[in-house]
């Protein structure tokens, strides 16, 4: 189903939808894997599709205000003020539930994430089925998200009901999530909006992102911090430091397992390594977070398809803004991490 006749594929998968099965869509950052929300049996197929474990809790997405209310018990007034700012968008609330979403969504959670996706083709879908869409990103579970359609055949091809071919998604890393349930709110997931945005309209926040398996206080509390994430079959190694010193190392390195008999893939930030192999995909320009954001999922997946073995990912790129969220997701996808 292409971008040619939209209205049409967007009427067949509404009906898709209300008869509980499940689609792929594009949104602003990744693809989704859409069910309807509130109906348990839609959502396990999400579960079942994906092979995602049961306590990994999903997003639900909506297109208007009312479709919020029914799913919360209340909005408080930071919470509000962060849907005025950037809804809809790349931002993903965690708020307290309501009595009418399954356990299943919310992996028996007494909070329910929710986030209104800023792309039209979600909102059309969301609006014309009249449900709220649970929709994590369209990947096997442990793989990188999906900014393709080809990239969701690719891992879920005969397991789903359809797919909506939008072509690239435009951000490529998923949203921010944050945790606005508690006294203090606390980023869980870093993503498009940056801390320092958020900061800016409603104060101090928690950041509880550490790549580690557990939070600050040793508590797990974003479960699917604990999972694997965006790994490729490859062996990822990520060099962080500065620019020259992370190129040096990139051309030791490739050297030395090239040597060794390795088949190596690279994900890099500068031209000039292009010369080293074939198996090599560039990110963006080393102050662009945003290009590189685009180009991370895409890059490690396009490794994956050749066959290497191991990729070096350059990590020299500007971590501020969307570059924290990319940061984020190479350190999750690494085996190992070298800081120079
Ligand atoms: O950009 C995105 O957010 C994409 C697109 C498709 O909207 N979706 C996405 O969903 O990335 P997913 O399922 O891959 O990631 C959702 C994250 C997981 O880390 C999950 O554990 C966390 O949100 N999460 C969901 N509900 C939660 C809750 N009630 N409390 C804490 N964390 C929650
Ligand atoms: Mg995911």
């Amino acid at each position: 189903m292409t971008r040619d006749n939209f209205s049409e594929v967007i009427g067949e998968c509404a009906e898709i939808i209300k008869k509980g099965g499940t689609v792929a869509i594009p949104t602003e950052t990744v693809y989704g894997l859409a069910a309807n929300a509130l109906d348990p049996i839609a959502v396990n197929r999400i579960f079942h599709a994906k092979g995602r474990p049961a306590d990994n809790p999903l997003i639900v997405h909506v297109a208007s205000i009312e479709q919020l209310e029914q799913l919360v018990s209340e909005v408080p007034p930071k919470a509000l003020s962060l849907i005025e700012a950037f809804w809809p968008g790349p931002l993903t609330l965690i708020l307290k539930r309501t009595g009418i979403v399954p356990d299943i969504t919310t992996g028996g959670l007494d909070t329910v994430a929710v986030r209104m996706p800023a792309d039209i083709v979600a909102q059309e879908l969301i609006s014309l089925s009249g449900k709220h869409l649970a929709a994590p990103s369209a990947n096997i579970s442990g793989r990188p998200s999906p900014t393709t359609a080809s990239h969701v055949l690719h891992d879920l091809e005969g397991k789903i009901d359809a797919v909506i071919d939008a072509g690239n998604t435009r951000i490529g890393v998923e949203s921010t999530v944050i945790d606005m349930s508690r006294e203090k709110p606390a980023i869980l997931r870093p993503g498009y909006i940056s801390a320092a945005k958020i900061e800016e309209i409603i104060g101090e926040v928690d950041i509880n992102y550490n790549e580690h398996d557990t939070g600050a206080l040793g508590v797990v509390r974003s479960p699917g911090m604990k999972y694997t994430h965006y790994s490729p079959a490859a062996t990822v190694l990520l060099l962080e430091g500065p620019h020259d010193l992370v190129s040096n190392k990139v051309r030791e390195m490739y050297a030395d397992f090239t040597c060794r008999g390795a088949r190596v893939g690279l994900l890099v930030t500068s031209n000039d390594l292009f010369s080293l192999t074939n198996d090599v995909v560039y990110l963006g320009r080393k102050d662009e977070p945003e290009e590189v954001a685009r180009n991370l999922f895409l890059g490690l997946r396009s490794l994956d398809e050749r066959g290497v073995n191991i990729i070096i990912a350059d990590g020299s790129f500007t971590h501020d803004g969307v570059g924290a969220a990319v940061m984020n997701r190479l350190r999750k996808a690494s085996e190992m991490i070298i800081k120079l």
